[in-house]
């Protein structure tokens, strides 16, 4: 590859002479500095070279030739930080990518919420607990959840465990999905159980003896030959929300072979609903970093709005470098989605349509849990589908939130959870998630929505 000369016009710290919102009031400014010193000095979690084959796969989403799967924690937790939470989270990405490459015939690119999914926005900066206002929960890479002044307080020695929990993460992560762990008809015999054990897997029945008749097609014509790497090895990406600048600054390294910047602490970034404004801190920052990159829009997002983030973040319109996540809700998506994606695409830009259908789907029950329900996420799916169908762009992938565990944080889904059952196993830190079944669920419908089929009821 020619080098390029390095680009001058853009440095990692040039986003500090714009307003940055959802940052943490850090108390210790001398130990704040050291902190983001000791990780500017450490090795990227990340490899230039890693996010240029992303850029390629999501090109291919891009042109409507595969599928984009992005999926899990909303926040991950410093507590919980295991290899079977691990384990469990990456096998239902799996599952769930094995499913829908088969139903559509197309490539999965497989992009974890994972190894970095720290740091979370708030609706306000302070939490009133008794008689305490203390200072939001921005997610464990600032602060503790507990309501105590101590716990509140922005730590940055956060940052370094971080740090290492996402590379811990990454390292499992690469050991799984290249050791064996990820093997196609390993994945497979997963899927049957749920299939052949739970009410909602057994609507599934047909597809997955499909998936198990071409498997053993495979078999029979010696596609499983130990020497074929693409059915015993899979690449699973990461991504994170690229909120806590301070840290994506740190990690942001020129790529020595071609002189451009990387924010090497992830493979994808992305910016939020919140941090989204064209002249703020985060889009400047994303717009400088050659990583592939995405950014939320949700109800409130005019075409306006989407098109000066196309401009900003993908001038040049290189396919795969810009990611549109839309969550507009249930209710919405059906008005507020088509002037978008009209928009986008007469300007002729080649953006990556992502539904995420999760957080514009939250609500309160009325106990006080943050909830979100099977069938509202299905429907903002489906309309998505039906926009870019009406629309003639291509529904590029899926971004949700899930856990291997067997939590009970959505309603509904196969077991048909109650309102009463969310205080068995709610375990989130900030925002509820789907589990394994009801994932697998999520999956089975969004590929017969992809076969053209009408999603079971
Ligand atoms: C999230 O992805 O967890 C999140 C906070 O989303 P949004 O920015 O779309 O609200
Ligand atoms: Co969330």
């Amino acid at each position: 590859m020619a080098t390029s000369p390095p680009d001058t016009s853009w440095s990692p710290a040039a986003w500090r002479g714009h307003p940055a919102l959802q940052q943490p009031d850090w108390p210790d400014q001398a130990r704040l500095d050291e902190v983001r010193g000791q990780i500017a000095r450490m090795p990227p979690l990340v490899f230039a070279g890693e996010a240029r084959t992303l850029l390629d796969e999501l090109a291919e989403v891009a042109a409507g030739r595969a599928f984009l799967l992005q999926a899990g924690d909303c926040a991950e937790s410093f507590y919980d930080h295991t290899a079977i939470n691990i384990r469990e989270k990456l096998k239902v990405i799996l599952q769930m990518a094995a499913v829908l490459t088969y139903a559509a015939s197309l490539p999965v690119v497989k992009l974890g919420r994972m190894a970095g999914q720290f740091v979370k926005p708030r609706s306000q900066p302070t939490e009133s607990v008794g008689d305490l206002v203390l200072p939001a929960f921005r997610g464990h890479i600032v602060n503790g959840e507990e309501p105590t002044p101590e716990a509140r307080r922005p730590d940055p020695e956060r940052m370094l465990h971080g740090y290492h929990q996402a590379a811990s993460t990454l390292n499992l992560l690469r050991a799984f999905t290249k050791g064996g762990f990820a093997d196609l008809s390993q994945v497979h015999a997963w899927t049957q159980e749920f299939v052949a054990n739970s009410p909602e897997g057994r609507r599934y029945e047909q597809l997955a003896t499909e998936i198990e008749r071409a498997l053993h097609f495979m078999q029979a014509i010696g596609v499983f030959d130990a020497a074929n790497p693409t059915l015993h090895q899979v690449d699973v990406w990461t991504s994170h929300e690229a909120l806590l600048l301070d840290y994506e600054e740190a990690l942001t390294r020129r790529d020595s072979l071609t002189g451009k910047w990387y924010d090497c602490s992830a493979h994808f970034v992305w910016v939020g609903e919140r941090t989204r404004q064209v002249d703020g801190a985060h889009v400047r920052f994303l717009a400088g970093v050659h990583n592939p990159v995405g950014a939320k829009l949700g109800p409130s997002a005019s075409p306006h709005d989407a098109l000066a983030l196309c401009e900003t973040l993908n001038p040049q319109r290189i396919p795969g470098r810009l990611t549109l996540i839309t969550r507009m809700g249930a209710e919405q998506v059906g008005t507020k989605l088509a002037p978008i994606v009209r928009a986008v695409s007469d300007a002729g830009h080649p953006v990556v349509w992502v539904c995420d259908p999760m957080h514009g789907n939250t609500f309160l029950t009325g106990a006080g849990r943050k909830t979100r329900d099977f069938r509202n996420i299905m429907a903002e799916i489906e309309g998505f589908f039906a926009v870019h169908h009406a629309e003639g762009t291509w529904p590029g992938g899926v971004h949700l939130e899930i856990t291997g565990d067997d939590v009970t944080e959505c309603l509904g889904g196969g077991d048909n959870l109650s309102e009463e059952q969310l205080d068995t196993a709610y375990t989130t830190l900030c925002d509820p998630r789907l589990n394994a079944r009801q994932s697998l669920d999520l999956a089975f419908h969004v590929a017969e929505l992809m076969r053209g089929g009408a999603a079971v009821a």
